[in-house]
Protein backbone atom coordinates (compact mmCIF):
# COMPACT_ATOMS: atom_id res chain seq x y z
CA UNK A 1 0.00 0.00 0.00
CA UNK A 2 2.17 2.62 1.39
CA UNK A 3 4.06 1.94 -2.31
CA UNK A 4 1.37 3.33 -3.88
CA UNK A 5 1.49 6.91 -1.94
CA UNK A 6 4.73 7.57 -3.95
CA UNK A 7 3.59 6.32 -7.65
CA UNK A 8 1.86 9.95 -8.88
CA UNK A 9 5.21 11.82 -8.23
CA UNK A 10 5.68 11.64 -11.54
CA UNK A 11 3.50 13.58 -13.62
CA UNK A 12 2.89 10.61 -16.44
CA UNK A 13 1.14 10.77 -19.78
CA UNK A 14 -1.77 8.41 -19.06
CA UNK A 15 -3.32 11.12 -17.23
CA UNK A 16 -2.68 9.50 -14.08
CA UNK A 17 -2.07 12.74 -12.14
CA UNK A 18 -2.16 15.33 -14.44
CA UNK A 19 -1.07 18.30 -11.72
CA UNK A 20 2.52 18.88 -11.03
CA UNK A 21 2.79 17.82 -7.50
CA UNK A 22 5.13 19.65 -4.96
CA UNK A 23 6.48 18.71 -1.72
CA UNK A 24 7.23 21.79 -0.70
CA UNK A 25 3.58 22.62 -0.77
CA UNK A 26 0.88 21.38 2.06
CA UNK A 27 -2.56 21.30 2.16
CA UNK A 28 -4.82 22.66 5.01
CA UNK A 29 -8.47 21.80 5.81
CA UNK A 30 -10.23 23.52 8.54
CA UNK A 31 -12.31 21.33 11.21
CA UNK A 32 -15.02 23.04 13.07
CA UNK A 33 -16.06 20.40 15.77
CA UNK A 34 -19.91 20.07 15.93
CA UNK A 35 -20.02 21.98 18.73
CA UNK A 36 -18.59 24.92 17.62
CA UNK A 37 -20.32 28.21 17.39
CA UNK A 38 -19.48 28.49 13.67
CA UNK A 39 -21.85 25.83 12.80
CA UNK A 40 -24.56 27.15 14.92
CA UNK A 41 -26.46 28.55 12.37
CA UNK A 42 -26.43 24.85 10.25
CA UNK A 43 -27.01 22.40 13.53
CA UNK A 44 -30.33 25.30 14.81
CA UNK A 45 -31.12 23.85 18.07
CA UNK A 46 -27.90 22.45 18.51
CA UNK A 47 -26.62 26.04 19.76
CA UNK A 48 -27.63 26.36 23.01
CA UNK A 49 -26.25 22.89 24.22
CA UNK A 50 -25.01 22.95 27.94
CA UNK A 51 -21.71 21.34 28.48
CA UNK A 52 -22.84 18.65 30.05
CA UNK A 53 -25.46 17.92 26.97
CA UNK A 54 -22.66 18.25 25.12
CA UNK A 55 -20.97 15.77 26.82
CA UNK A 56 -23.42 13.64 26.46
CA UNK A 57 -24.25 14.01 22.93
CA UNK A 58 -20.50 12.75 22.70
CA UNK A 59 -21.17 9.65 25.10
CA UNK A 60 -23.85 8.99 22.50
CA UNK A 61 -21.92 9.71 19.48
CA UNK A 62 -18.76 7.06 20.31
CA UNK A 63 -21.45 4.54 21.31
CA UNK A 64 -22.36 4.64 17.50
CA UNK A 65 -18.71 4.97 16.50
CA UNK A 66 -17.64 1.72 18.78
CA UNK A 67 -20.20 -0.34 17.32
CA UNK A 68 -19.08 0.62 13.91
CA UNK A 69 -15.67 0.11 14.78
CA UNK A 70 -16.46 -3.73 16.03
CA UNK A 71 -18.06 -4.04 12.76
CA UNK A 72 -14.94 -3.72 10.67
CA UNK A 73 -12.79 -5.65 13.79
CA UNK A 74 -15.39 -8.37 13.02
CA UNK A 75 -15.13 -7.68 8.62
CA UNK A 76 -11.26 -8.01 10.13
CA UNK A 77 -11.11 -11.53 11.59
CA UNK A 78 -13.32 -12.46 8.70
CA UNK A 79 -10.38 -11.20 6.29
CA UNK A 80 -7.70 -12.91 8.44
CA UNK A 81 -9.66 -16.21 8.04
CA UNK A 82 -9.92 -15.92 4.26
CA UNK A 83 -6.21 -14.73 3.75
CA UNK A 84 -5.00 -17.56 5.92
CA UNK A 85 -6.68 -20.04 3.82
CA UNK A 86 -5.63 -18.63 0.86
CA UNK A 87 -1.94 -18.14 -0.74
CA UNK A 88 -0.68 -14.77 1.07
CA UNK A 89 -1.76 -15.49 4.50
CA UNK A 90 -1.64 -11.51 5.48
CA UNK A 91 -4.09 -8.75 5.93
CA UNK A 92 -3.38 -6.18 3.42
CA UNK A 93 -4.14 -4.19 1.20
CA UNK A 94 -4.07 -6.82 -1.46
CA UNK A 95 -6.52 -9.27 0.36
CA UNK A 96 -8.78 -6.45 1.49
CA UNK A 97 -9.38 -4.73 -2.25
CA UNK A 98 -10.64 -7.53 -4.41
CA UNK A 99 -9.25 -10.73 -3.77
CA UNK A 100 -11.79 -11.44 -0.83
CA UNK A 101 -14.33 -9.12 -1.00
CA UNK A 102 -14.45 -10.31 -4.64
CA UNK A 103 -14.80 -14.05 -4.12
CA UNK A 104 -16.95 -13.98 -1.20
CA UNK A 105 -18.84 -11.12 -0.84
CA UNK A 106 -21.55 -12.55 0.85
CA UNK A 107 -19.92 -13.47 3.91
CA UNK A 108 -18.26 -10.12 4.59
CA UNK A 109 -20.73 -7.91 6.40
CA UNK A 110 -22.02 -5.21 4.17
CA UNK A 111 -20.72 -2.41 6.67
CA UNK A 112 -19.18 0.61 6.02
CA UNK A 113 -17.19 2.59 8.85
CA UNK A 114 -18.59 6.00 9.40
CA UNK A 115 -21.67 6.95 11.28
CA UNK A 116 -23.43 9.05 8.63
CA UNK A 117 -23.44 12.58 9.19
CA UNK A 118 -23.16 12.19 12.96
CA UNK A 119 -19.14 13.19 12.72
CA UNK A 120 -17.62 15.35 14.98
CA UNK A 121 -15.58 17.00 12.50
CA UNK A 122 -16.88 18.89 9.48
CA UNK A 123 -15.03 20.13 6.72
CA UNK A 124 -15.72 22.83 3.95
CA UNK A 125 -14.96 21.30 0.87
CA UNK A 126 -15.10 22.55 -3.07
CA UNK A 127 -15.60 20.10 -5.59
CA UNK A 128 -16.20 20.50 -9.48
CA UNK A 129 -15.09 23.15 -11.72
CA UNK A 130 -15.62 25.76 -11.74
CA UNK A 131 -15.95 24.70 -7.59
CA UNK A 132 -19.25 24.48 -5.94
CA UNK A 133 -19.20 24.20 -2.04
CA UNK A 134 -20.34 21.40 -0.08
CA UNK A 135 -20.43 20.95 3.79
CA UNK A 136 -18.62 17.51 4.62
CA UNK A 137 -18.29 15.33 7.96
CA UNK A 138 -14.66 14.13 7.88
CA UNK A 139 -14.18 10.64 8.41
CA UNK A 140 -11.80 8.39 9.59
CA UNK A 141 -13.66 5.63 9.68
CA UNK A 142 -14.91 5.92 6.10
CA UNK A 143 -13.13 5.24 2.59
CA UNK A 144 -15.92 6.78 0.20
CA UNK A 145 -15.99 10.79 -0.36
CA UNK A 146 -19.52 11.30 -1.35
CA UNK A 147 -22.08 14.46 -1.31
CA UNK A 148 -25.62 14.96 -2.48
CA UNK A 149 -25.77 15.42 -6.04
CA UNK A 150 -27.72 16.24 -9.40
CA UNK A 151 -26.72 14.48 -12.33
CA UNK A 152 -28.53 14.36 -15.68
CA UNK A 153 -31.28 16.44 -14.87
CA UNK A 154 -34.02 19.28 -16.25
CA UNK A 155 -35.99 21.10 -15.12
CA UNK A 156 -35.11 19.51 -11.00
CA UNK A 157 -33.81 22.68 -10.23
CA UNK A 158 -36.87 23.54 -8.46
CA UNK A 159 -36.83 20.54 -6.61
CA UNK A 160 -33.70 21.40 -4.86
CA UNK A 161 -35.17 22.62 -1.38
CA UNK A 162 -32.99 24.09 1.11
CA UNK A 163 -30.45 21.17 1.44
CA UNK A 164 -26.90 21.48 -0.42
CA UNK A 165 -26.26 19.86 -3.83
CA UNK A 166 -23.09 19.26 -5.54
CA UNK A 167 -24.82 20.24 -9.03
CA UNK A 168 -22.55 17.87 -11.80
CA UNK A 169 -23.83 19.09 -14.71
CA UNK A 170 -22.63 22.39 -13.79
CA UNK A 171 -19.33 20.77 -13.81
CA UNK A 172 -16.95 20.26 -16.78
CA UNK A 173 -14.85 17.95 -14.89
CA UNK A 174 -16.88 15.56 -13.63
CA UNK A 175 -16.21 12.20 -15.44
CA UNK A 176 -18.22 8.84 -14.30
CA UNK A 177 -16.76 5.41 -13.84
CA UNK A 178 -17.85 2.90 -16.34
CA UNK A 179 -19.73 0.04 -14.93
CA UNK A 180 -17.77 -2.14 -17.22
CA UNK A 181 -14.36 -1.37 -16.04
CA UNK A 182 -12.24 -2.93 -14.15
CA UNK A 183 -12.15 -0.17 -11.46
CA UNK A 184 -15.80 -0.94 -11.30
CA UNK A 185 -15.90 -3.92 -11.49
CA UNK A 186 -12.82 -5.09 -8.78
CA UNK A 187 -11.40 -2.15 -7.07
CA UNK A 188 -14.70 -0.53 -6.02
CA UNK A 189 -16.02 -3.79 -4.56
CA UNK A 190 -15.11 -2.58 -1.30
CA UNK A 191 -16.85 0.30 -1.57
CA UNK A 192 -20.05 -1.47 -2.39
CA UNK A 193 -20.39 -1.04 -6.50
CA UNK A 194 -23.32 -2.73 -8.03
CA UNK A 195 -22.27 -5.09 -10.58
CA UNK A 196 -25.73 -3.86 -12.50
CA UNK A 197 -24.91 -2.83 -15.99
CA UNK A 198 -27.09 -2.67 -18.54
CA UNK A 199 -24.77 -0.39 -20.90
CA UNK A 200 -21.03 -0.80 -20.96
CA UNK A 201 -20.50 3.21 -20.08
CA UNK A 202 -23.22 3.28 -17.81
CA UNK A 203 -21.91 4.73 -14.43
CA UNK A 204 -20.97 2.30 -12.24
CA UNK A 205 -23.36 2.88 -9.36
CA UNK A 206 -22.73 2.12 -5.23
CA UNK A 207 -25.30 1.16 -2.66
CA UNK A 208 -23.24 2.47 0.33
CA UNK A 209 -24.38 0.97 3.90
CA UNK A 210 -23.61 2.28 7.28
CA UNK A 211 -23.54 0.26 10.36
CA UNK A 212 -26.08 2.34 11.83
CA UNK A 213 -29.06 1.20 9.33
CA UNK A 214 -28.48 3.78 6.80
CA UNK A 215 -27.34 3.77 3.15
CA UNK A 216 -26.63 5.75 0.54
CA UNK A 217 -27.28 5.16 -3.74
CA UNK A 218 -25.36 7.16 -6.42
CA UNK A 219 -22.73 6.46 -9.09
CA UNK A 220 -19.17 6.91 -8.71
CA UNK A 221 -17.19 9.89 -10.81
CA UNK A 222 -13.84 11.03 -11.26
CA UNK A 223 -13.85 14.99 -10.57
CA UNK A 224 -11.39 17.66 -9.67
CA UNK A 225 -11.01 19.41 -6.11
CA UNK A 226 -9.92 22.29 -5.20
CA UNK A 227 -8.20 22.50 -2.17
CA UNK A 228 -5.94 25.10 -0.25
CA UNK A 229 -2.55 25.16 0.26
CA UNK A 230 -0.95 25.96 3.82
CA UNK A 231 0.94 29.30 1.91
CA UNK A 232 -2.94 30.49 0.72
CA UNK A 233 -2.49 29.10 -2.43
CA UNK A 234 -5.07 27.25 -4.48
CA UNK A 235 -4.54 24.23 -5.98
CA UNK A 236 -7.05 21.75 -8.24
CA UNK A 237 -6.57 18.19 -7.35
CA UNK A 238 -7.90 15.80 -10.82
CA UNK A 239 -9.26 12.47 -11.01
CA UNK A 240 -10.38 12.50 -7.09
CA UNK A 241 -13.05 9.88 -6.64
CA UNK A 242 -16.23 10.82 -5.39
CA UNK A 243 -19.49 9.46 -5.12
CA UNK A 244 -22.81 11.29 -6.64
CA UNK A 245 -25.22 10.23 -4.22
CA UNK A 246 -28.67 10.20 -5.19
CA UNK A 247 -31.35 8.73 -2.90
CA UNK A 248 -29.98 8.16 1.18
CA UNK A 249 -32.04 6.00 3.22
CA UNK A 250 -32.48 6.43 6.82
CA UNK A 251 -34.10 9.62 8.45
CA UNK A 252 -31.04 10.22 10.78
CA UNK A 253 -28.69 11.41 7.35
CA UNK A 254 -28.77 15.23 9.13
CA UNK A 255 -29.68 18.04 7.02
CA UNK A 256 -26.28 19.73 8.43
CA UNK A 257 -23.72 18.23 6.26
CA UNK A 258 -23.63 17.48 2.17
CA UNK A 259 -21.91 14.25 2.69
CA UNK A 260 -18.94 12.26 3.80
CA UNK A 261 -15.27 13.04 3.35
CA UNK A 262 -13.41 9.89 3.03
CA UNK A 263 -9.82 10.07 5.56
CA UNK A 264 -9.73 6.45 6.14
CA UNK A 265 -6.75 4.28 5.14
CA UNK A 266 -7.89 2.52 2.12
CA UNK A 267 -6.81 2.34 -1.56
CA UNK A 268 -9.21 5.02 -3.03
CA UNK A 269 -9.97 6.82 -0.03
CA UNK A 270 -9.54 10.91 -0.34
CA UNK A 271 -6.50 10.29 2.21
CA UNK A 272 -4.96 7.95 0.08
CA UNK A 273 -5.12 9.93 -3.01
CA UNK A 274 -3.78 13.20 -1.50
CA UNK A 275 -0.92 11.95 -0.30
CA UNK A 276 0.07 10.71 -3.36
CA UNK A 277 0.10 14.64 -4.10
CA UNK A 278 1.56 15.66 -1.26
CA UNK A 279 3.65 13.10 0.31
CA UNK A 280 2.93 10.67 2.65
CA UNK A 281 2.26 12.39 5.93
CA UNK A 282 -0.59 13.96 7.52
CA UNK A 283 -0.43 15.82 10.89
CA UNK A 284 -3.38 17.22 13.30
CA UNK A 285 -3.78 19.43 16.29
CA UNK A 286 -7.20 19.17 17.95
CA UNK A 287 -8.03 22.11 20.55
CA UNK A 288 -9.90 21.42 23.51
CA UNK A 289 -13.79 21.15 21.76
CA UNK A 290 -15.16 22.28 25.67
CA UNK A 291 -12.80 25.55 25.71
CA UNK A 292 -14.06 29.26 24.32
CA UNK A 293 -10.94 29.55 22.53
CA UNK A 294 -11.58 29.86 19.09
CA UNK A 295 -8.05 28.50 17.48
CA UNK A 296 -9.59 25.78 15.24
CA UNK A 297 -8.42 22.76 14.70
CA UNK A 298 -6.87 21.75 11.31
CA UNK A 299 -5.29 18.67 9.38
CA UNK A 300 -2.60 19.04 6.95
CA UNK A 301 -1.89 17.06 4.28
CA UNK A 302 2.02 16.96 3.50
CA UNK A 303 4.82 18.75 5.96
CA UNK A 304 3.20 21.20 8.79
CA UNK A 305 4.78 24.36 8.72
CA UNK A 306 2.17 25.65 10.76
CA UNK A 307 1.98 24.45 14.25
CA UNK A 308 5.48 25.35 16.19
CA UNK A 309 6.41 22.09 17.75
CA UNK A 310 10.09 21.68 19.20
CA UNK A 311 11.94 19.23 17.05
CA UNK A 312 13.37 17.57 20.21
CA UNK A 313 9.87 17.12 21.85
CA UNK A 314 8.67 14.68 19.29
CA UNK A 315 8.61 10.90 20.23
CA UNK A 316 7.86 8.15 17.50
CA UNK A 317 6.46 4.90 17.45
CA UNK A 318 5.20 2.85 15.29
CA UNK A 319 1.78 3.35 12.95
CA UNK A 320 0.55 -0.17 11.84
CA UNK A 321 -1.27 0.81 8.10
CA UNK A 322 -3.26 -1.23 6.64
CA UNK A 323 -3.74 -4.01 9.77
CA UNK A 324 -6.96 -2.83 10.55
CA UNK A 325 -8.52 -1.12 7.74
CA UNK A 326 -9.05 2.31 7.30
CA UNK A 327 -7.76 2.58 10.84
CA UNK A 328 -4.80 3.56 12.15
CA UNK A 329 -3.74 1.67 14.71
CA UNK A 330 -0.35 1.62 16.94
CA UNK A 331 1.20 -0.23 19.61
CA UNK A 332 0.69 0.37 23.19
CA UNK A 333 2.24 -1.63 25.38
CA UNK A 334 1.10 -0.35 28.75
CA UNK A 335 -0.17 2.13 30.87
CA UNK A 336 0.77 3.63 34.14
CA UNK A 337 -0.48 5.86 37.41
CA UNK A 338 1.83 7.76 38.61
CA UNK A 339 4.64 6.68 37.36
CA UNK A 340 3.71 3.23 38.32
CA UNK A 341 2.89 1.00 35.35
CA UNK A 342 -0.38 -1.18 35.86
CA UNK A 343 -0.27 -5.25 35.44
CA UNK A 344 -2.46 -5.13 32.33
CA UNK A 345 -2.00 -7.89 30.51
CA UNK A 346 0.37 -7.90 27.70
CA UNK A 347 -2.84 -9.76 25.13
CA UNK A 348 -4.82 -6.81 25.79
CA UNK A 349 -2.15 -4.71 23.79
CA UNK A 350 -1.62 -7.37 20.60
CA UNK A 351 -3.56 -6.68 17.29
CA UNK A 352 -2.93 -10.77 16.54
CA UNK A 353 -4.46 -11.62 19.43
CA UNK A 354 -7.45 -9.61 18.93
CA UNK A 355 -6.41 -7.04 20.87
CA UNK A 356 -4.56 -3.75 19.92
CA UNK A 357 -5.04 0.13 20.13
CA UNK A 358 -6.02 2.42 17.53
CA UNK A 359 -5.70 6.28 17.42
CA UNK A 360 -9.49 7.68 16.27
CA UNK A 361 -10.28 11.11 16.03
CA UNK A 362 -13.69 10.23 15.60
CA UNK A 363 -14.08 9.13 19.25
CA UNK A 364 -14.11 11.65 21.37
CA UNK A 365 -13.67 9.38 24.93
CA UNK A 366 -11.27 6.80 25.22
CA UNK A 367 -12.49 3.25 25.10
CA UNK A 368 -10.64 0.83 27.09
CA UNK A 369 -10.86 -3.31 27.17
CA UNK A 370 -12.59 -4.12 30.01
CA UNK A 371 -8.86 -5.83 31.95
CA UNK A 372 -7.26 -2.65 31.26
CA UNK A 373 -10.55 -0.08 32.27
CA UNK A 374 -10.45 -1.72 35.02
CA UNK A 375 -7.08 -1.62 36.06
CA UNK A 376 -6.58 2.48 35.22
CA UNK A 377 -10.54 3.34 36.94
CA UNK A 378 -9.46 1.61 40.48
CA UNK A 379 -5.81 3.06 40.66
CA UNK A 380 -7.18 6.46 39.61
CA UNK A 381 -10.94 6.25 41.53
CA UNK A 382 -7.63 5.94 44.88
CA UNK A 383 -6.41 9.14 44.30
CA UNK A 384 -9.85 10.91 43.84
CA UNK A 385 -11.08 9.46 46.91
CA UNK A 386 -10.82 12.81 49.19
CA UNK A 387 -13.33 14.19 46.84
CA UNK A 388 -17.18 14.04 46.74
CA UNK A 389 -18.42 11.91 44.82
CA UNK A 390 -20.68 13.02 41.78
CA UNK A 391 -23.30 11.07 39.90
CA UNK A 392 -23.22 10.94 36.09
CA UNK A 393 -24.76 7.85 34.61
CA UNK A 394 -22.75 7.96 31.68
CA UNK A 395 -19.21 7.59 33.57
CA UNK A 396 -18.46 5.21 36.00
CA UNK A 397 -16.21 8.01 38.37
CA UNK A 398 -16.87 11.52 39.22
CA UNK A 399 -16.31 14.12 41.69
CA UNK A 400 -17.41 17.47 42.98
CA UNK A 401 -14.80 20.37 42.61
CA UNK A 402 -14.71 23.96 43.44
CA UNK A 403 -12.10 26.41 42.43
CA UNK A 404 -9.76 25.29 44.78
CA UNK A 405 -9.17 22.11 43.00
CA UNK A 406 -5.96 21.37 41.99
CA UNK A 407 -4.93 19.19 38.90
CA UNK A 408 -1.64 18.87 40.63
CA UNK A 409 -2.41 16.24 42.74
CA UNK A 410 -4.06 14.17 40.22
CA UNK A 411 -1.47 11.48 39.11
CA UNK A 412 -0.45 11.76 35.63
CA UNK A 413 -1.22 8.98 33.18
CA UNK A 414 1.30 7.46 30.81
CA UNK A 415 -0.02 5.56 27.72
CA UNK A 416 3.60 3.82 26.62
CA UNK A 417 4.51 2.86 23.25
CA UNK A 418 6.72 -0.10 22.22
CA UNK A 419 10.22 1.59 21.53
CA UNK A 420 9.74 4.19 24.76
CA UNK A 421 7.85 6.86 23.13
CA UNK A 422 5.37 8.07 26.01
CA UNK A 423 1.95 9.97 25.50
CA UNK A 424 1.44 12.35 29.13
CA UNK A 425 -1.90 13.68 28.62
CA UNK A 426 -2.67 16.40 30.42
CA UNK A 427 -5.17 15.62 33.47
CA UNK A 428 -7.93 17.47 32.09
CA UNK A 429 -8.02 15.06 29.10
CA UNK A 430 -8.70 11.78 31.30
CA UNK A 431 -10.38 13.60 34.23
CA UNK A 432 -12.48 15.71 32.22
CA UNK A 433 -14.88 18.44 32.85
CA UNK A 434 -18.45 17.48 31.97
CA UNK A 435 -20.63 20.43 33.97
CA UNK A 436 -19.93 23.02 36.15
CA UNK A 437 -18.18 21.75 39.54
CA UNK A 438 -18.26 18.13 37.99
CA UNK A 439 -15.40 16.15 36.17
CA UNK A 440 -15.59 12.35 35.45
CA UNK A 441 -12.79 9.98 34.29
CA UNK A 442 -13.13 9.95 30.58
CA UNK A 443 -12.81 6.13 29.95
CA UNK A 444 -15.48 3.78 28.24
CA UNK A 445 -15.24 0.18 28.73
CA UNK A 446 -15.28 -2.21 25.98
CA UNK A 447 -15.78 -5.56 25.79
CA UNK A 448 -12.53 -8.18 26.03
CA UNK A 449 -11.51 -9.76 23.91
CA UNK A 450 -11.48 -6.24 21.38
CA UNK A 451 -9.42 -3.06 20.12
CA UNK A 452 -9.09 0.02 22.91
CA UNK A 453 -9.61 3.44 21.05
CA UNK A 454 -7.52 6.55 22.22
CA UNK A 455 -10.01 9.18 21.18
CA UNK A 456 -9.38 12.77 20.29
CA UNK A 457 -9.95 14.16 24.34
CA UNK A 458 -7.02 11.94 25.13
CA UNK A 459 -4.89 13.39 21.88
CA UNK A 460 -5.91 16.98 22.72
CA UNK A 461 -3.42 19.46 22.77
CA UNK A 462 -0.46 17.75 21.04
CA UNK A 463 0.73 17.45 17.98
CA UNK A 464 0.15 14.39 15.40
CA UNK A 465 1.76 13.42 12.57
CA UNK A 466 1.37 10.16 10.58
CA UNK A 467 3.75 9.42 8.23
CA UNK A 468 2.20 6.50 6.05
CA UNK A 469 5.21 5.69 4.42
CA UNK A 470 7.86 5.40 7.00
CA UNK A 471 4.59 3.85 9.24
CA UNK A 472 5.63 5.66 12.23
CA UNK A 473 3.83 8.23 14.26
CA UNK A 474 5.31 11.25 15.84
CA UNK A 475 3.60 13.03 18.54
CA UNK A 476 4.38 16.23 20.81
CA UNK A 477 2.43 18.15 23.41
CA UNK A 478 1.52 21.57 21.37
CA UNK A 479 -0.98 24.57 21.72
CA UNK A 480 -1.77 24.24 18.29
CA UNK A 481 -1.41 27.48 18.10
C1 LIG B 1 -10.37 7.93 -12.66
O1 LIG B 1 -9.15 8.22 -11.99
C2 LIG B 1 -8.27 7.13 -11.86
C3 LIG B 1 -7.04 7.63 -11.16
O2 LIG B 1 -7.34 8.13 -9.91
C4 LIG B 1 -7.90 6.59 -13.23
O3 LIG B 1 -7.09 5.46 -13.07
C5 LIG B 1 -9.14 6.24 -14.00
O4 LIG B 1 -8.79 5.86 -15.32
C6 LIG B 1 -10.08 7.42 -14.05
N1 LIG B 1 -11.30 7.01 -14.72
C7 LIG B 1 -11.96 7.81 -15.54
C8 LIG B 1 -13.18 7.26 -16.16
O5 LIG B 1 -11.62 8.97 -15.73
C1 LIG C 1 -12.33 34.46 17.67
O1 LIG C 1 -11.71 34.85 16.47
C2 LIG C 1 -12.09 36.09 15.97
C3 LIG C 1 -11.35 36.35 14.67
O2 LIG C 1 -11.07 35.19 13.99
C4 LIG C 1 -11.77 37.17 16.96
O3 LIG C 1 -12.22 38.42 16.48
C5 LIG C 1 -12.45 36.86 18.29
O4 LIG C 1 -12.06 37.80 19.24
C6 LIG C 1 -12.07 35.47 18.76
N1 LIG C 1 -12.81 35.15 19.94
C7 LIG C 1 -12.23 34.63 21.00
C8 LIG C 1 -13.15 34.34 22.15
O5 LIG C 1 -11.06 34.41 21.08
Amino acid sequence: MSSLLLLALLVSVNGFMSITPAFCDTMRFEMIHRHSPELSGRLGAGLQKTRLEQVRELVRLDEQRTQMIYHRIGQRTERRKDAEGGADGQIGAAAWTGKVIGSSGASVPMFSGSFAGEGLYFVPFRVGTPAQNVLLVADTGSDLTWMNCIHGCRNCGRKVDRRRFFNADLSSSFTTIPCLSRMCKNDLAVMFSLTDCPKPLNPCKYDYSYSSGQSAQGFFANESVTVRLTNGRKMKIHHVLVGCTQTTQGQKFSNVVDGILGLGYSPNSFATKVLQVFGSKFSYCLVDHLSPRNVSNYLVFGRNHIVNVNPPEMQYTELMVGKVLPYYAVNVIGISIGGVLLRIPLSVWNLDKNGGTILDSGTSLTLLVEPAYRLVIDALKVALIMYKKAEVPEFEVCIKVDKAFDEGLVPRLGIHFAGGARLLPPVKSYLIDVADGIKCLGFRSVFWPGISVIGNIMQQNFFWELDLRRERVGFAPSSCA
